[in-house]
């Protein structure tokens, strides 16, 4: 939530965070402003809405030549998507120009000191407070090398809540100084040309990776300075320097282009087949065992889980609801799926034998940070399922498995959701290994099961045509409702919640056996209705119940659309439109069944002219409670 993009080095400044905060702006898009340090001073231009509309100004009114500079896109928190309230925000005598991702909780306190010192205030944001005290603990600060740092660090220490704030001061030149809690930053280092060295910082690595791969990754309450002749320093918020953890990008800059995809998200879930492999790829161990990434957990630890809770959001969430199925299958351990913001405000009972499964596509998601702390409190062991490598949710785990769908820049969520469910069940199996409830080789036989799936998913996406044409007929209903049971059943929760954020249609998705306790009201002449229909082979006729459901519906009006596998005749006489996705063991349906759903949000949502990757309202990375 909120995109920061900062440099310092040889090229135009203007350029290399425009360009950052194009790919940046899936993280909110209410506003977006830059600040160059220009020989005359400071130089800002922010607009509200998209960046679109900055670089239009920019255009008209261009900002002087500058090689340090900062820059901001915005998901708005306090103040409304105003100019005024758009970043970087100024101190009083227009010196230092600062932006900022997340919620200064004590901001209300802070700007009321300010006032009686007679500071005016030209926003309603809880940011531009700290654009003021970082200006006054600078002026507060002893000349000589490092007086920024130490000023950020000052006012580090007396903010209280989620920040990542970049700052350049006009007195500082050279100097670029950015502070982060519980939000992102990451830094890049460019190649040193002609002895002038180059940094980058950005909320993720999208913002500069096409510039450098080389990263550096910054931890809880820490200070960066950035200085272009004494280079990179990292401290803590008490000054101690600290050596930030080097890694390597491991995808580039063509993974964060369309690809000749008119949107991000048809590139993505295009992508999904490798999406699925790669997440699958180097699990299985010499020995036949499964590997995850990062496991600070003895088997003797996993033995003793005798409860599993999965605690996310949105469809991450949904990923959760399936891996109930499976894992419970599997292991024979209790599992119970909860959404994040809710999980600690109702007190559950958790102890060193209960294991938290913590999935997050973006890995900074705060309702599952803070879910994730809560349960490390209470001793429980925490394991996270996550995508972006080196986020904050991974590094306070436990445990991580990661996800390798690569980067996902459309706001709602497609390939991830299938790499996370992979995931999940991969977790499953490994507990069910060490716990010794299945043989080496029965795992082995399911992880090939995993293995045909990307396959099948490439085969979903050869025939989404006629998918595409029924949501063009699709675009004008007011409502569509979604019907599934066991696995099918998050998968229609997914299905509605991709509709309702692409598309602004109301969607729901229920229990298909839930429909008669009252929902069924909800069905008159013509209501579509999407049924996703298990695998004829799940337990106890289930298949055969979701076939009576799809009548029940038909015979009060609806018009069917049936998604179910090949050969699966039974579904014919009922079904308005039928989608085939092929035959999978009845675990593995979910990720054939999603696709089609999605394609057809997002058919639904370019019909009816709406930005399918950046959604009203929405941001990919929600970084506040
Ligand atoms: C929906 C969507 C959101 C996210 C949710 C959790 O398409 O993208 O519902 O799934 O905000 O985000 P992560 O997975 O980053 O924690």
């Amino acid at each position: 939530m909120c995109g920061i993009v900062g440099y310092v080095g040889p090229q135009n400044a203007l350029d290399v965070v425009l360009e950052g905060l194009r790919r940046l702006e899936y993280r909110g898009y209410d506003s977006a402003g830059v600040a160059v340090l220009a020989e005359g001073g400071m130089a800002t231009a922010k607009k509200a809405g998209k960046l679109a509309n900055l670089e239009k100004a920019l255009v008209e009114e261009p900002l002087p030549a500058a090689t340090i500079g900062i820059g901001h896109t915005r998901w708005a928190t306090h103040g409304g998507p105003t100019d005024r309230n758009a970043h970087p925000h100024l101190s009083a005598d227009g010196k230092v120009a600062l932006v900022h991702n997340g919620i200064i909780e004590n901001f209300a306190a802070l700007r009321a000191e300010c006032e009686t010192a007679g500071v005016e205030f030209t926003s309603e944001t809880d940011t531009e407070v700290a654009a003021h005290l970082l200006a006054s603990a600078y002026a507060e600060t002893p000349e000589g090398p490092g007086r920024l740092a130490e000023a950020m660090r000052a006012v580090s220490n007396r903010l209280e809540g989620a920040f990542t704030l970049v700052a350049s001061h006009a007195d500082e030149p050279d100097t670029l100084v950015a502070s982060r809690r519980n939000s992102p930053l990451v830094v890049g280092l460019g190649e040193t040309v002609d002895g002038t060295a180059e940094y980058f910082l950005g909320s993720d690595v999208a913002a500069f990776i096409a510039h450098t791969r080389e990263a550096r990754e910054l931890g809880q309450d820490q200070v960066v300075e950035i200085d272009r002749t004494r280079g990179l320093t990292v401290t803590d918020f008490a000054g101690t320097v600290v050596e930030p953890t080097a890694y390597t990008v491991d995808w580039d800059a063509a993974a964060a282009e369309k690809g000749g995809h008119a949107w991000f998200m048809l590139k993505e879930i295009a992508e999904q087949p490798q999406a699925v492999a790669d997440t699958l790829l180097g699990r299985l161990g010499d020995d036949g065992g499964l590997v995850l990434d990062e496991v600070r957990l003895s088997d003797q630890d996993l033995r003793d889980i005798d409860k599993v809770f999965v605690v996310s959001c949105g469809t991450s969430y949904h990923a959760g609801l399936i891996a109930k199925y499976a894992i419970e299958h599997w292991t024979r351990i209790p599992v119970e799926v909860e959404v994040a913001s809710e999980f600690r405000y109702r007190d559950p009972v958790l102890d060193r034998s209960t294991l938290v499964v913590v999935i997050s596509q973006s890995g900074e998601t705060m309702d599952t940070l803070m879910a994730l702390r809560h349960a490390k409190d209470q001793k429980a062991r925490v394991l996270a399922i996550c995508n972006v490598n080196g986020s904050t949710i991974p590094r306070e785990s436990d445990a991580v498995l990661y996800t390798h769908a690569g980067p996902e820049i459309a706001v709602a969520s497609t390939k991830s959701f299938l790499a996370q469910i992979v995931a999940c069940y991969l977790v499953g199996l490994f507990l069910a290994q060490v716990r010794g409830v299945k043989y080496d080789d029965e795992v082995a036989a399911i992880v090939e099961d995993l293995r045909r799936l990307p396959e099948a998913v490439s085969e979903v996406l050869l025939q989404m045509e006629p998918v595409r044409e029924l949501g063009r007929s699709l675009a004008g209903a007011d409502t569509i409702l979604f019907l599934g049971r066991h696995v099918a059943y998050p998968v229609a929760l997914e299905g509605a919640l991709k509709l309702k954020e692409l598309a602004y249609i109301h969607a729901e998705g229920f229990a298909a056996g839930e429909l008669k306790h009252g929902p069924i009201a909800l069905i008159d002449q013509g209501t579509p209705v999407v049924v996703v229909v298990p695998s004829p082979r799940a337990r106890e006729s289930v298949h055969g119940k979701v076939v009576s459901n799809i009548q029940e519906v038909r015979a009060r009006g609806a018009r069917t659309i049936v998604i179910a596998e090949e050969g699966d005749e039974d579904v014919v006489p009922y079904a308005d439109h039928i989608i085939r996705v092929p035959r999978t063991p009845t675990l593995m349906a979910p990720i054939v069944t999603t696709v089609p759903l999605q394609v057809l949000a997002c058919e639904i949502a370019d019909t009816r002219g709406y930005d399918v990757d950046q959604p009203r309202n929405l941001a990919k990375s929600v970084t506040v409670e």
